[in-house]
């Protein structure tokens, strides 16, 4: 049986930093509303430079970093955005052309807010079927571009952020254990943003009734977002066969800190087992659940073995749920690494890894004989 591991994690958020104190010079609104209804304190906004292609790459390097892994064995990119630089192209091959992964397949991925769970199951199910070894998985969204900032109810929750982690073959029980996907399509319009698609291209109608934002129908996302994902996660758990108490962290779609604790009630997990940063990022839709999960990583918040529950909730609407056994991976540098990888990590095996296995020791042994070249060299220097 083949499983997909976590083997890299990365994250990029703009520097631009909008605090609910801004956001009162802008709108009727105040920091104690926004903090008590959402729990929100700031968010990052895009720069003009800024694009979902330009943060996902930077989120995608450093996961790449992480897993030791060069872009040209990629097999694979899906990026989770409802918010890309274009209609047309797809973002993920402008990624794919940036990283320059030449091998690698890519395809965008709208789901809203759960695109990245849906991603990540997406991506698993290659893997398990053993078409593809290496898998890059982006969560990214601009989401301040498609912000009505006249309309208080919904420019107060959104962010900006990219989040991307890398996937690959192994022959442990680690990476995904189960998941659930859905989708309520009849609630399609709770969440919409009317104009811009084929429905309601853009045109100057549209732009002066402002049809080209996000409009939300927050009260009915709220009564969604605190049930079904509930029932998603205990089929979840179930299908890993495991309980409630072997999740070691809960990280679910940063919303709304009053949606994430009515989760964690629901499920009986304290909150000290749940993962919150959306007081500094807010809600940045397909991005948050893995920003939330290389930032937990990051800080050691889990550890190898651990299970984590990645719960995703949003636009469709859609729901996704992941159970994740977390494998860490042997931070070593090239040449020594590749060949120290094989031999130490048997579990991730490819005819292609042996095959970096096999180069890596040629390149060592190579090395070793030439060092005491260099050393003279120096010597006589
Ligand atoms: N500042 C001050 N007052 C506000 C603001 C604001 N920013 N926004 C709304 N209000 C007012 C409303 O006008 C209303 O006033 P009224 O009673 O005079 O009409 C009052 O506050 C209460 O409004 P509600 O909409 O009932 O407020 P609620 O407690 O439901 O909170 C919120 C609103 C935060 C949007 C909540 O409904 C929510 O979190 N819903 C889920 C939204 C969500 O998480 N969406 C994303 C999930 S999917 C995805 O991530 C894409």
């Amino acid at each position: 049986m083949r499983y997909s591991g976590i083997t890299g994690w990365g994250k990029y958020v703009p520097e631009r930093v909008l605090t609910n104190q801004d956001l009162e010079k802008m709108v009727e609104t105040s920091d104690e509303w926004i903090l008590a209804r959402t729990g929100i304190k700031e968010r990052r906004i895009a720069g003009p430079d800024e694009a979902v292609s330009t943060m996902s790459l930077a989120a995608s390097q450093d996961a790449l970093a992480v897993a030791g892994l060069d872009p040209r064995d990629l097999d694979l990119i899906i990026a989770a955005t409802s918010t890309p630089d274009y209609l047309t192209p797809p973002v993920s091959s402008m990624i794919q052309g940036m990283l320059a992964a030449p091998h690698a397949a890519a395809f965008d991925l709208a789901a809203g807010c759960t695109g990245f769970v849906y991603a990540l199951a997406t991506a698993h199910q290659f893997i398990a079927t053993g078409t593809y070894d290496n898998v890059l998985v982006i969560g990214a969204e601009i989401t301040s571009r498609f912000v009505d900032w006249e309309d208080r109810a919904t420019c107060v929750l959104f962010g900006d952020g990219a989040g991307a982690v890398v996937l690959q073959a192994s022959e442990a029980p680690t990476g995904i254990l189960s998941f659930v996907l859905g989708s309520e399509g009849t609630e399609y319009d709770a969440l919409i943003v009317p104009a811009g698609g084929s429905r309601h291209p853009p045109c100057q109608e549209a732009l002066d009734k402002r049809m080209h934002y996000i409009k939300m129908d927050g009260r009915r996302v709220f009564k969604f977002a605190t049930k079904t994902p509930v029932e998603a996660a205990v089929r979840v758990i179930e299908g890993s066969g495991l309980s409630v108490d072997d999740i070691a962290l809960l990280i679910p779609h940063q919303a709304n800190l009053r949606i994430i604790q009515c989760l964690a009630k629901s499920l009986g997990m304290p909150l000290e087992k749940v993962y919150i940063n959306l007081d500094r990022y807010g809600n940045t839709s397909a991005a948050s659940i893995p920003v939330a999960l290389c930032e937990a990583m990051e800080e050691g918040r889990v550890k190898e073995g651990d299970n984590v529950l990645l719960l995703g909730f949003g636009a469709g609407l859609t729901w996704a749920a992941a159970v994740v056994k977390i494998g860490v991976p042997q931070a070593l540098s090239w040449p020594i690494s590749w060949p120290l990888a094989s031999l130490k990590d048997r579990s991730f095996c490819s005819v292609r890894s042996l095959a970096r296995g096999a180069v890596g020791v040629l390149s060592a042994i190579v090395g070793a004989l030439l060092l005491p070249l260099y050393s003279s060299t120096d010597k006589r220097d």
